[in-house]
């Protein structure tokens, strides 16, 4: 089984990027870590980012159409705007867990609604890097 890690804009900056918010791994050492995990659990990953919304939308119905296990998001800041991932997350079957390091609700107004939310199998926020491999552990028992 195959399961989906998309990773949305500004993503890519992790590790340098306002650390005291979203810690000090980069996006590759998470993908190390997560890609460990896998071999544990006998799962394969698509690690991927990208700053671009219809490159996620694309992925998305990608994942679809691969019979994904699962889609692992962190769609960053799109999360409060697209309705363009909203429908996609709605438009397939695959489940989808909803990521963020930080803990939106804790921050600014405008991070407060999720357009993923209501969309997704379940929410995992607020625990940095750690909350990809919580991720990873939920999506290899769906
Ligand atoms: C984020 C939270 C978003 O509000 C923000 O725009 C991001 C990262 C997180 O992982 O905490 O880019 O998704």
């Amino acid at each position: 089984p195959v399961i989906f890690v998309l990773n949305g804009p500004n993503l890519n900056l992790l590790g340098m990027r306002e650390p005291e918010i979203y810690g000090s791994a980069t996006l590759d050492d998470i993908a190390g870590q997560l890609e460990d995990q896998a071999a544990t659990l006998n799962v394969e990953l698509e690690i991927r980012q990208s700053n671009h919304e219809g490159h996620l939308v694309d992925w998305l119905q990608e994942a679809a159409a691969d019979a994904a296990q699962a889609v692992i998001l962190n769609a960053g800041a799109l999360t409060h705007t697209s309705i363009a991932l909203h429908d996609a997350v709605k438009a397939i079957e695959t489940p989808v867990l909803e990521v963020h390091l930080s803990n939106p609700a804790a921050r600014e107004e405008f991070r407060h609604k999720s357009l993923i939310s209501p969309v997704a199998k379940g929410t995992i926020c607020g625990f940095g890097a750690l909350g990809y491999q919580l991720a990873l552990n939920a999506a290899s028992q769906l």
